[in-house]
């Protein structure tokens, strides 16, 4: 089945009243991601709260310098994720983060890919891998570069990198 004739419809749904835009006042976790592909990146705060014995997510917000699929994404993806465990998150795929938008088409598989790269950027920062240094350009600074140094203290952030689509 071609996803594609409903999907700018979808989209276009998602974004009618995005939830969770911007920075989150004294979040416990941050995670950044980026995709070398076309760019575009993610950023999520999550703050937890303690609820029936658990640390649960209390709320989580982004900041996007994406594309259109990826603000619906992280829109659902902050929304969803309220009230679970970080181990709960981690074990949710790409696809389960935003199931309201149905099938993506391929090329739009990454952007999923990236909200989910963020969440475990902010949730498991000791298991994300950055990209070796051989793969960063040694050019001007990067948009990631940039980003990066604008808002973050040292140690607190990690970028990771998406280099495929699958
Ligand atoms: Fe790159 Fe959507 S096109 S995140």
């Amino acid at each position: 089945m071609n996803p594609a004739p409903d999907y700018q419809k979808r989209i276009e749904e998602a974004l009618r009243d995005p939830k969770n835009l911007g920075e989150l006042a004294g979040a416990d976790a941050v995670g950044t991601a980026g995709s070398a592909a076309c760019g575009d990146m993610i950023r999520l705060w999550i703050k937890f709260k303690e609820e029936a014995g658990k640390k649960v997510v209390d709320r989580a917000t982004f900041q996007s310098f994406g594309c259109e699929t990826a603000i619906a994404v992280a829109s659902l993806a902050t929304e969803m994720i309220r009230g679970k465990t970080a181990e709960e998150v981690l074990a949710l795929s790409a696809e389960e983060l935003a199931p309201g938008l149905g099938p993506l088409p391929p090329v739009k598989i990454h952007c999923t890919q990236l909200v989910e790269s963020a969440l475990r950027s902010a949730l498991q920062p000791a298991a994300a891998t950055p990209p070796p240094a051989a793969a960063t350009p040694a050019a001007a600074p990067s948009l990631v570069d940039k980003f990066t140094q604008a808002s973050q203290p040292a140690g607190k952030l990690r970028v990771i990198l998406l280099t495929e689509d699958k």
